[in-house]
């Protein structure tokens, strides 16, 4: 199969969030499994080129009377065409946030779909993902079959709702949304198309046994001495002194759907009980970070040994807090998939999450959750909660903190299946082959 996914975010070079990282890991475990896959992303100025290999000019064009340069290289091992207008669209040093996302991506589609019709490229399939790249679906794609993925349906949803109607195959992130989202009026006309694939994550991105940017390398048998080595690095880095305690860590984009008054009730819950909580997170919206700022003052105020809140995208601390920490918080208020939780488990780090979305689908609490988990051919792995208000987050959160201290043997267990759990794209990856081959027929 020819697949040509179009989107507008890439991991590593253009993430803002998950959507980037399964755009690259998908391609690649589909290309893996014999098939050709080309990623088209606009030329964005804000992307360190220097990891694209061999990158290299190689058409101009024209839409409408823009001219257009299109560039090859490639990106973790999967062919990109960058797409460059020369009115300066994608030179604005962002992906998101200027009032004008909706008109560039727009033009973007329209751009990206001429230059495979012009240069004939005759994919079998064009992947598209979220309300960015909806207009490809009811672009001019010369009856090229195309799929269309939810990555998230809480941003433009009436451009989603279109491009359901016009898509072949309709696809979301994890079964549990797709279940949740089926009675919206975008997605309720569509269910026959409609399918829930989970994410997976990049087993060779998120690797405890060769991550660079960990100070010690380890695996599930290792998992004892290496994470107690990582915690300590992290622990230093973060300049938090060496206690015998649990270490809650987030790593989050702070918007809404996170939960954001969860994350703050569990920062204050987690060190009541002595433990230290650490948190890396990205805020877009300038009152959210001040509410954090103010948040992580008083919490220092008065736990000044048991708390740190780095306010910043950072991928190499992501890296030591998915694995230097004990126990990792995703209390979101929905979430199609989330990788974070799938990440930390590799890492051997027990997740406390809410019950939804995705979350549902990868997290099986030790306590109500051995039929389900059996259900699903796997054991149960974390703790997790319903209500969205502070009562649910504490029954998780005290669970997992009294576990931590008082039953070692239950908790080395829980590292143990986490580590061994199968979050790899593998399986997904197959999914969406045979979805890409019922679109073909
Ligand atoms: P979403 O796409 O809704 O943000 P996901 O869980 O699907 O949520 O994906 C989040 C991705 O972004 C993960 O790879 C996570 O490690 C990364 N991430 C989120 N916030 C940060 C941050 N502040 N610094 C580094 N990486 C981050
Ligand atoms: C969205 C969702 C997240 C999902 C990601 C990748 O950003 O918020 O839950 O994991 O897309 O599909």
């Amino acid at each position: 199969i020819r697949v040509a996914h179009i989107t507008v975010e890439m991991a590593p070079i253009a993430k803002v969030g998950g959507l980037a990282d399964v755009v690259t890991a998908l391609a690649r475990a589909v290309q893996d499994e014999g098939h050709e896959v080309e990623v088209y992303l606009p030329k964005y100025d804000c992307i360190d080129y220097s990891v694209v290999q061999g990158l290299e000019n190689s058409q101009s064009f024209h839409w409408g009377s823009t001219q257009i340069r299109a560039w090859k290289g490639k990106v973790e091992g999967v062919n990109v065409t960058f797409i460059e207008p020369h009115n300066g669209m994608f030179w604005v040093g962002c992906i998101y946030g200027r009032n004008d996302d909706a008109a560039r991506f727009n033009f973007f589609c329209g751009a990206a779909l001429e230059y495979i019709k012009i240069y004939n490229i005759q994919p079998d399939i064009v992947h598209c993902h979220d309300w960015q790249t909806a207009p490809v679906v009811w672009g001019d794609r010369h009856n090229t079959r195309c799929v269309f993925t939810i990555h998230n349906l809480n941003y433009g949803a009436d451009l989603v709702g279109q491009a359901m109607a016009r898509c072949d195959i309709a696809t979301t992130v994890s079964k549990t949304y797709a279940d949740e989202v089926s009675g919206h009026p975008a997605v309720a006309p569509h269910l026959h198309k409609f399918y829930g694939i989970r994410n997976g994550i990049d087993t060779d991105v998120w690797d405890p046994a060769q991550d660079v940017y960990l100070p010690t390398n380890y695996t599930s048998e290792t998992v004892r001495d290496g994470k107690a080595l990582v915690k300590k690095a992290l622990r230093e880095n973060l300049n938090l002194p060496e206690l015998d305690v649990p270490v809650v860590g987030v790593v989050t984009r702070l918007t809404p759907q996170k939960g954001i008054h969860l994350i703050r009730h569990a920062a204050w819950r987690t060190l009541e009980r002595g433990g230290q909580f650490v948190l890396l997170g990205s805020a877009p919206d300038p009152a959210i970070q001040n509410d954090f700022n103010v948040l992580a003052h008083h919490l220092g105020e008065q736990y000044p040994e048991r708390v740190r809140m780095v306010f910043e995208y950072n991928e190499p601390l992501s890296h030591q807090i998915y694995a230097g920490c004990d126990m990792f918080l995703v209390p979101s208020i929905f979430e199609p998939c989330g990788l974070t939780q799938m990440i930390a488990m590799r890492y051997g780090t027990v997740p406390i999450v809410r019950r939804t979305g995705g979350l549902n689908d990868t997290v099986f609490d030790v306590d109500t959750d051995a039929e389900r988990a059996e259900a699903e051919g796997t054991l149960v792995n974390g703790f997790s909660f319903e209500g969205a208000d502070a009562g649910g987050v504490d029954y998780a959160l005290n669970r997992a903190i009294s576990a931590w201290y008082n039953d070692k043997e239950l908790w080395s267990d829980l590292v143990r299946i986490a580590m061994e759990s199968d979050w790899s794209w593998n399986l997904p990856a197959s999914d969406y082959i045979d979805l890409y081959y019922k679109a073909m027929k």
